[in-house]
C-alpha cells in the first residue's frame, strides 16, 4: 500500500465516521428528546455497528463523545475524586408555606424598587451531578459528593441518552450544566422486578437506584438502566464567550438559560413557570402537590429562584446556600383506611412477613390495598387493634408505609390483633430467635414456600442461571415429587419431564413440557455445572450471604471443604462478614442434612473449588489487612494481588493479622489497633518488594 492511498483511506474513513456520528446523533436526539423515530431499529443498529467497527479498527479516529460511547463498556475501577470548580451548594428548604411567604417578602424587601420575577420549577428527586462542557463537548461529569469534592462518573454519564455529548447551535465555550439524574418510575419498576427475579434485594426507591447506577463500575451495565438527566442550572464562568453557530445567546435570566440549554440539546422539563408574586408561587406549589403523582419520575418539592441572574450577587449567599433561591418540600401524603385482615407470608428463609390487607384507597397516584407490617414488634409498636383504621403514607417512595393508627376511629372494646403461632403454610410452630424482631418457620424441609423459594433462588440468573426453570415449573416438579431439594435437579431425566403438566388454581390444565422443552431444561442444568464456586456458594441461599459476601468467602477459603471446617471467628474475619452472618454460615455447615446435600452436589459435578488464579505462594499463610488509598492498585486490586500470591485478606485487625498494608489516608482507628496489637504496618512499596522478592 503506498503512502497516498493510505492517506486517502484514512481521510475517507474519518469522513465516514463523522457522517455516521452525525446521523446517529440526530436519530438519538429525535428519539430521546422528541419521541420521534426517524429510522427502523434495524437500520439504526446497522449504522451503529458500522461506526463501532470503523472505530475499533481506527482507534485514533474514535472521539470520546462518539455516539458509540452511549452503550458503555468502559470499566471504572474506582472513581477519581474531583474538586468542583464551582462548589455545588445546596438550597435552604422548608416544609412550611409560611416560610416561603417569608422568603418572598424578604427578597422583595432586599431588592427594593428593582423589577424582578421568580421561576418556579420541580425539585427532582434523584442524584445531583455537574457536567462540564468545553467547546461544545462533554468533558467531565461529577457527582455532587459533599459539595466541594465529588466522584468522576464521566463514562457512566455518557451512557445517559438525555445528556448531550456534543452541543447543537450556539453555546458558551466553557460552562457547567447542573441537574439531577432520575430513574423514571416505569423503568425503575421493571428493573426492580428483574432484581427480585434474580434473587437480589430490590431498591427502596428510584433515587437509591439512580445513585447505585451512577456508581456502577461497568458503564455498559449503567447503559442498561435507562436513567434520565433533568437539567436545572447553568453555571457560567465570568469570561465566557459564545461559540458554535455564534448566534447571540441571551443568558440574563435563569429562564433564558434553561431555554438556551434546551436549544443546545439538553432535556429541560417544560414544567417551569415565571411567577410575579407569592400568589402565583402558591398556585404552582398547590398544583404540583397533587399533580406530582402523574409525572413519570419522582419529585420531592418545588424550587423557587430569583429569575434575574444579575440580582444573585446583590442577594448573596448564606454559609451554605444562596439567598436567591429556596426549596419547598412536599409533605408525605397520608390517608386512613380500614384494616380488613392480616395475611402472613412465608419467605425463602422461613421468615414470616405480616401484610395488612386494607380497604382499597387512592394515595399518591395508585390504589393501595396491601402494605407490609414488617414483623410482630412493629405491629406491637404501632399498637394495631382489630377493625382499626390504619394511617398509610407515601413519600417520595413508591411503596406505601403504615405509619400509625387513626385512633379517632377505634372501636370501643377492640382488642390488639393477635399474631399467629403456627406457620400458615405447613402448620409448624413458629420460632422467634432471641434478639430477632421477626418470627420464622423452622420446618425448612417440609414447608413448601421455603422449598420452592430456595429452588427459585438456586436457579436465578445471578446464581446457577438455569433460565428454563421458572416458578411454575419448579412448583410442578415439586408437587409431582420429582424435586424436593436443589440436588434433585441434577438427577432429573427426559422421560420424567416430558408430559409434565401444570394446573392453575381452578385445576385447569395450563401447559405441558414437550420433548424440546425437556431437552432445553436438561441442557441448562448441565451447563450450570460449570458455574464458578462463588456463585454456587451464593446459590446455596445461606441466610445473609449475598452475591458479594459469597464472592469474598470463595476468595478467602478457596473451596467448600475449608469453608465447612472454618470456625466462627475465622468466618467473621472475612471482609463484609459480620458476627451474625458468620454464625449463620457456621450453623449451616454443621447441619448433617446440608453436608449430605453438598456431597450430592459434589457428586453431580458442581464447582466447589475456586478457579486457580494463583501466581505464587510467597505469601502463604500470611493474613493481611489493607487500609487507605494506594497508588499502584485500587483497594480491590491489592486484595486480589495478595490472594494471587497465596496470602489471605481479612477485614479487621486481630492478633492473627501478620501485616497491615497502609496506603495514604489510612483510617486512624486501624492504625491505633495495629499499634496496640503490635501488628507490622508496611507501605505499598514494602509490600511490593516483599512479593517481588
Ligand atoms: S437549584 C444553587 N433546582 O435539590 C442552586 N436544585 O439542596 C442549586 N434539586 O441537591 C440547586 N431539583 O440537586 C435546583 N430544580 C432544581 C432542583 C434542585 C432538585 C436538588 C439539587 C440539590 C438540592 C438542593
Amino acid at each position: 500500500m503506498d503512502l497516498f492511498s493510505n492517506f486517502d483511506n484514512i481521510e475517507a474513513t474519518a469522513e465516514r465516521i463523522a457522517e455516521l456520528s452525525k446521523l446517529i446523533d440526530q436519530y438519538n436526539y429525535e428519539y430521546y428528546m422528541n419521541d420521534r423515530s426517524l429510522v427502523s431499529d434495524q437500520e439504526f443498529d446497522s449504522l451503529l455497528r458500522e461506526l463501532q467497527d470503523l472505530e475499533r479498527s481506527n482507534p485514533e479516529l474514535a472521539s470520546p463523545n462518539s455516539p458509540t460511547r452511549r452503550v458503555g463498556g468502559e470499566i471504572n475501577k474506582s472513581f477519581k475524586q474531583v474538586t468542583h470548580r464551582f462548589p455545588m451548594l445546596s438550597l435552604g428548604n422548608t416544609y412550611s408555606i409560611e416560610e416561603i411567604v417569608d422568603f418572598e417578602a424578604r427578597t422583595r424587601k432586599l431588592l427594593g424598587d428593582t423589577q424582578f420575577s421568580y421561576t418556579c420549577e420541580l425539585k427532582y428527586d434523584g442524584v445531583a451531578i455537574g457536567l462540564t462542557y468545553k467547546h461544545g463537548q462533554l468533558v467531565q461529569a461529577v457527582t455532587r459528593g459533599n459539595g466541594a469534592v465529588g466522584d468522576d462518573i464521566t463514562a457512566n454519564a455518557r451512557t445517559i441518552q438525555t445528556i448531550p455529548l456534543k452541543l447543537r447551535g450556539s453555546y458558551p465555550d466553557d460552562f457547567e450544566a447542573r441537574g439531577e439524574v432520575v430513574y423514571p418510575f416505569n423503568e425503575f419498576e421493571t428493573f426492580n422486578k428483574q432484581r427480585e427475579a434474580d434473587g437480589e434485594e430490590p431498591f427502596a426507591n428510584p433515587r437509591n437506584a439512580a445513585s447505585g447506577s451512577l456508581k456502577l463500575q461497568d458503564s455498559a451495565e449503567c447503559a442498561k438502566r435507562k436513567l434520565q438527566f433533568c437539567m436545572y442550572f447553568m453555571m457560567l464562568p465570568s469570561n465566557w464567550k459564545t461559540i458554535g453557530d455564534s448566534n447571540e445567546l441571551n443568558l440574563d435570566t435563569h429562564f433564558d438559560r434553561l431555554e438556551a440549554a434546551r436549544q443546545m440539546g439538553f432535556k429541560v422539563q417544560p414544567y417551569i413557570k415565571e411567577c410575579r408574586d407569592i400568589n402565583e408561587i402558591r398556585e404552582f406549589i398547590d398544583y404540583w402537590d397533587t399533580e406530582r403523582w402523574n409525572l413519570p419520575f419522582a419529585i420531592d418539592g418545588i424550587v423557587i429562584k430569583v429569575n434575574q441572574v444579575a440580582l444573585w450577587d446583590t442577594l448573596g449567599l448564606t454559609s451554605k446556600s444562596p439567598r436567591w433561591a429556596i426549596a419547598y418540600k412536599f409533605k408525605a401524603q397520608q390517608v386512613s383506611t380500614p384494616l380488613e385482615s392480616i395475611s402472613f407470608q412465608v419467605g425463602r428463609t422461613g421468615i414470616i412477613t405480616p401484610v395488612a390487607n386494607m380497604k382499597p384507597v387512592w394515595l399518591g397516584g395508585t390504589t393501595v390495598r396491601r402494605a407490609t407490617l414488617v414483623n410482630a414488634d412493629n405491629i406491637q409498636k404501632l399498637d394495631i387493634h382489630d377493625d382499626d383504621w390504619l394511617l398509610v403514607e407515601k413519600g417520595g417512595e413508591i411503596i406505601p408505609k403504615i405509619v400509625g393508627v387513626d385512633l379517632s376511629k377505634r372501636k370501643v372494646g377492640s382488642m390488639p390483633v393477635t399474631y399467629i403461632t403456627n406457620c400458615p403454610e405447613c402448620g409448624a410452630r413458629l420460632v422467634r430467635a432471641e434478639g430477632e424482631a421477626g418470627h420464622y418457620c423452622p420446618n425448612q424441609d417440609g414447608c413448601p414456600p421455603q422449598i420452592i423459594g430456595r429452588l427459585e433462588h438456586f436457579v436465578s440468573r445471578k446464581a446457577m442461571n438455569i433460565e428454563s426453570l421458572g416458578t411454575e415449573r419448579l412448583e410442578m416438579l415439586y408437587s409431582k415429587g420429582l424435586v424436593r431439594d436443589i440436588a434433585d435437579l441434577y438427577s432429573l431425566d427426559k422421560e420424567q419431564l416430558i408430559g409434565l403438566e401444570s394446573t392453575d388454581e381452578l385445576g385447569q390444565r395450563r401447559a405441558s413440557i414437550q420433548e424440546k422443552g425437556a431437552e432445553n431444561i436438561l441442557m441448562a442444568i448441565e451447563k450450570s455445572k460449570s458455574v464458578p464456586f462463588e456463585r454456587v456458594l451464593f446459590a446455596l441461599g445461606i441466610r445473609y450471604v449475598g452475591e458479594v459476601g459469597a464472592k469474598k468467602l470463595a476468595r478467602y477459603f478457596k473451596n467448600i471443604d475449608s469453608l465447612v471446617s472454618a470456625s466462627v471467628e475465622e468466618l467473621a474475619s472475612v471482609e463484609d462478614v459480620g458476627e451474625k452472618t458468620a454464625q449463620f454460615i457456621f450453623d449451616f455447615f454443621h447441619e448433617p442434612r446440608h453436608l449430605e446435600l453438598i456431597d450430592r452436589l459434589r457428586k453431580a459435578g458442581l464447582q466447589l473449588i475456586a478457579l486457580e488464579t494463583q501466581q505464587s505462594n510467597i505469601l502463604d499463610g500470611k493474613i493481611f489487612v489493607v487500609s487507605g488509598v494506594f497508588s499502584n492498585f485500587s483497594r480491590e486490586e491489592i486484595k486480589t494481588h495478595i490472594e494471587q500470591h497465596g496470602g489471605k485478606v481479612s477485614g479487621s485487625i486481630s492478633g492473627k493479622t501478620n501485616y497491615v498494608v497502609a496506603g495514604e489516608k489510612m483510617g486512624p482507628e486501624k492504625l491505633k489497633k495495629a499499634e496496640k496489637l503490635g501488628v507490622a504496618i508496611i507501605s505499598e512499596e514494602q509490600y511490593l518488594s516483599m512479593v517481588n522478592g
